[in-house]
């Protein structure tokens, strides 16, 4: 993970860096240091915790100290080392003339660093980070010129990353290097860019090269030369941005999250329109480029993906099985890779990733490709990575998510799928009932989510009454079970209360042994096939003293002397239920972690974009 910046120009950089800086604290927000370049002076300011701490420091300098006009920043996400100030980017050499800013991990750092310290190379921190400063500034008194050391140092390193680098004798440039990591080169009039992620530069312009891997660029005010693997100038490829300047905004909002939670009606809008159109009318999905051949040869669906993005792949599972008859595997992306796979080219592999970035997941993308099976990325960001591996991509279009636990992309997600197997079940000619069904729901559900949003009094009620408690399981059977997984997550993660997903009718399995009155139980029941069984689940819950609350869209007098508390949502059928509950599950985790008085938007120890594996 991890955000860098580069600004060279007229500017004062600091001021760029920063608020670049301040656009990528989703990457990861351990630490955050700034080296501004000038006059042969390497100037470094670092502070550990948020950009926030560093901005103090930097306000006590004074101007002359501060003024260059070329400058590299970094926000950490600790991989290498705790994430304390002599941890935290940049780093540099014995010297200290030469410094960098790098996300991503130095595989192979622990066998190059005892050469370097044979050499006479001084290490103060932990991080790998610190073994690429030295190697560069190594080769860099061999050959006095900046860019041939980077690219003699990078091909002597394993792993991943994406970095920028300076010398205080040549204030003119920056030199940039990519590989298995994130990187663009903002193209300016009289100034460039270099960063992680668009929101970063997008303010400054809109034109902008995206790094390959094993390239390196050498960046100045007026010039912008990428070199290949072998050290060969190639021409430039200048893209435009798909970004306007975003403004973000909590719209009176206290928090993102809560923000983005109050978006999914419009998200939800914003993913039919074109798409769907009534519930009468196929499917639209012009983004898949399987021809109807193709599509009928596909006798396999791989889901790969993480976390948030799984669990809305477990609930594909359940819609493409029973619209489709297709067997769908899903799998975190982390287990997918470094084993044998069977796919092959009647296999569709869809990548789910909001961010489009993260590592295990395109490791597990590029495996997949390998076996020429078709690959399918549903995304929010059409111009990341995954994007670009994808044979057919499907852009969620949820706009950008800032809070770290993700909420409106994981409606988007599970909109894009409901779409995709309605779309896949069409071609095949089936004339299923449930697909007219789920059509109407889908177009009946941004008003029934405005409903749950418009009054949350109920849940933060909930909220408080069980923001004590340290552990809490949660219970559902069917196309709810991955809700389960995904509200404990989503508690977990931003309040740090133990909340594990089971399948309710494996409570008796094990977990049943950890419930008393001190354990709380979350059930999602909805009308349905499983109804009655969460229920018997429930009373073998409640015969142990659990307090039981209960989410469900059907009033059952049986729930009276059941639950402590129920949170009633609006009719649904069972098959798109999984969108309606997980609104209340979100809201709940982020009214306990708010009461609890958390950092909402950047939990500890997490980073919104995962890019090492
Ligand atoms: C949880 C959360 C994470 C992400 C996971 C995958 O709220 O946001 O679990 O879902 O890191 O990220 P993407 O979807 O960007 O691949």
């Amino acid at each position: 993970m991890c955000g860098i910046v580069g600004y060279i120009g007229k500017k004062r950089a600091v001021d760029v860096i920063l608020k670049g800086l301040s656009y990528l604290e989703y990457r990861g927000y351990d630490s955050a240091g700034i080296a501004l370049i000038s006059d042969n002076s390497a100037r470094i300011f670092k502070a550990p915790g948020k950009l926030s701490n560093l901005k103090e420091i930097l306000c006590l300098q004074k101007e002359s100290d501060i003024n260059a006009t070329t400058g590299i920043g970094h926000t950490r996400w600790a991989t290498h080392g705790l994430p304390t100030e002599i941890n935290a980017h940049p780093h540099t050499c014995n010297c200290k003339s030469l410094t960098i800013v790098h996300n991503g991990i130095i595989e192979n750092y622990k066998d190059l660093k005892p050469v370097l310290e044979k050499k006479g190379c001084k290490f103060l921190s932990q991080t790998d980070t610190e073994v690429a400063a030295h190697l560069i500034a190594h080769e860099f008194n061999e050959t006095k010129d900046l860019l041939k050391a980077v690219q003699s140092a990078v091909k002597k390193l394993k792993g991943a990353y994406a970095f920028c680098v300076t010398h205080k004798s040549m204030p003119d440039r920056i030199i940039a290097a990519r590989k298995n990591a994130p990187l663009i080169i903002g193209v300016g009039e009289g100034e460039n860019f270099i960063a992680s992620d668009i929101p970063a530069i997008i303010e400054y312009t809109k034109k902008a090269i995206y790094l390959s891997d094993n390239q390196v660029a050498e960046i100045k005010a007026e010039s912008i030369k990428i070199y290949d693997e072998n050290d060969n100038l190639i021409a430039n490829k200048v893209e435009n941005l798909p970004f306007e300047p975003i403004a973000l905004s909590k719209m009176g909002y206290k928090h993102f999250m809560l923000k983005e939670i109050h978006e999914q009606p419009d998200v939800v809008r914003n993913v039919l329109v074109d798409k769907l159109h009534d519930e009468d009318t196929a499917v639209v999905l012009d983004d898949v480029q399987l021809t109807k051949d193709e599509l009928e040869k596909i006798n396999r669906i791989q889901i790969i993906a993480c976390g948030t993005s799984l669990h809305a792949g477990l609930v594909g599972k359940y819609v493409f099985e029973e619209l489709t008859g297709i067997p769908v595997d899903v799998e975190a992306s982390s287990e997918y890779i470094y084993r044998n796979t069977i796919a092959d080219e009647n296999t569709l592999v869809i990548g789910i990733s909001q961010s489009g970035e993260t590592a295990d997941t395109i490791t597990a993308i590029k495996q997949a490709k390998d076996k020429n099976s078709h690959i399918l990325i549903i995304t929010n960001r059409k111009d990341s990575a995954m994007a670009r591996l994808a044979d057919s991509l499907l852009p969620i279009n949820a706009g950008i998510e800032v809070s770290v636990a993700a909420t409106k992309s994981y409606m988007a997600q599970l909109l894009s799928l409901y779409l995709l197997a309605i779309y896949f079940a069409e071609n095949k000619n089936s004339k299923n009932s449930l697909i007219k069904d789920i059509k109407k729901e889908l177009l009946t559900l941004p008003s029934k989510l405005e409903a749950i949003l418009n009054d949350t009094k109920n849940i933060e009620n909930i909220a408080k009454k069980y923001s004590s408690y340290k552990n809490f399981i949660f219970i559902a059977r069917g196309i709810n079970y991955p809700s389960a997984l995904e509200g404990a997550l989503k508690l977990k993660e931003i309040s740090y209360i133990n909340a594990t997903g089971y399948p309710a009718g494996e409570l008796k399995h094990g977990p049943i042994a950890m419930l008393d009155e001190t354990m709380p139980v979350l059930a999602i029941l909805n009308e349905g096939i499983v109804y009655d069984k969460v229920l018997s689940n429930c009373e073998e819950a409640k015969a142990r003293q659990a307090k039981l609350i209960g989410v469900t869209n059907f009033i059952d007098e049986k729930h009276k002397n059941l639950f402590d508390d129920t949170v009633i949502i609006p009719e649904i059928k069972d098959i798109v239920s999984p969108a309606l509950n997980i609104v209340v599950l979100q809201l709940l985790a982020y009214h306990i972690s708010e009461y609890l008085g958390k950092d909402v938007d950047q939990p500890r120890n997490l980073a919104k974009s995962v890019t090492v594996e």
